[in-house]
């Protein structure tokens, strides 16, 4: 498995999604102040919001966007010269540790979307995907519950990207919201999301947005374009799957690392669970 990641400022990256070539070309790919910019850790409902962004942006603009997956890092150093030169509105989307992504997006002081997960689900997706994505190594569940724990997995810690966030919790160029308020109100949060990025929309293109963006009509859609590759990234859609997979000590564990890392964050308070 040695092969199939890679360690790039400390951090661990799949080679297969952003082999250490695309890493070394973000270092030159700036930001507008114009862009749409969403950040997520893995596996926090970042293909769900990125689906949510490109339906307001071509409901809003009429920019269509091709598949493919969003992320800046995901990009060949020629998809990033393409992007360098493509007309505003841009999605820029990804997974980095803000003190990884250029200075210019702060600098430019575009707007920044950033998705979260209660900790407990986003270890259990990543676990599944882990193992369901063919290139990426396998991973055995206590192993992988203590890699997760120590910050050993692709894209570092969780608890260091909540911690790095929560130092712009109220900057206003920068939006927090969950997977699980999206799950709770979906409308609501595409409302909320048009409104931070400036994009109005009527009621009637919210209804709609929300309808295409559950999961079935994403799973559905993604098979159509995708085929049996988009399984993985629509496994279960749920709140609360960790409760089938924690051990009583694991979920004490982990909210022990919770209590010393995130107690008394307002970040940490959205992601109580
Ligand atoms: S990745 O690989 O990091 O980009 O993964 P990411 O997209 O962040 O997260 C994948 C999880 O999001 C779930 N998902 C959804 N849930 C609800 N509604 C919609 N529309 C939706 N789309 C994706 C997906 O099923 C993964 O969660 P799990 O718990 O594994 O099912």
């Amino acid at each position: 498995d040695e092969e199939k990641v890679f360690r790039h400022r400390g951090i661990l990256y799949p080679t297969i999604m952003s082999p250490p070539e695309n890493l070394e070309a973000l270092g030159t790919l700036e930001a507008r102040q114009e862009d749409v910019v969403l950040v997520a850790y893995p596996k926090c409902g970042f293909n769900w919001s990125a689906g949510v962004l490109r339906k307001i942006i071509t409901t809003a603009t009429g920019k269509k966007f091709t598949g493919g997956p969003p992320h800046i890092e995901f990009l060949t150093p020629e998809m990033q010269t393409a992007l360098a030169k493509e007309a505003s509105p841009r999605l820029m989307a990804t997974h980095l540790h803000p003190d990884d992504m250029h200075p210019s997006f702060k600098e430019k002081k575009a707007k920044i979307l950033v998705v979260w997960r209660n900790p407990k689900d986003t270890l259990v997706s990543f676990y599944h995907f882990m193992n369901n994505t063919p290139g990426l190594p396998n991973v055995e569940w206590d192993k992988f519950f203590t890699d997760f724990m120590k910050g050993e997995v692709l894209y570092g810690s969780y608890f260091d990207h909540v911690e790095a966030w929560e130092k712009l919790f109220n900057d206003p160029n920068v939006k927090m919201i969950t997977y699980e308020d999206l799950k709770e109100d979906l409308s609501g949060g595409i409302r909320q999301i048009s409104q931070f990025f400036g994009f109005p929309l009527t009621e009637e293109q919210v209804q709609t947005i929300s309808a295409q963006s559950t999961f079935s009509a994403m799973k559905e859609d993604a098979v159509k374009t995708h085929g049996k590759f988009s399984t993985m990234l629509f496994r279960k859609g749920e709140v609360g799957d960790w409760k089938n997979h924690f051990s009583e000590a694991q979920s004490q564990q982990m909210a022990e690392e919770f209590n010393k890392r995130l107690a008394g964050t307002k970040l940490g308070a959205k992601l109580k669970y």
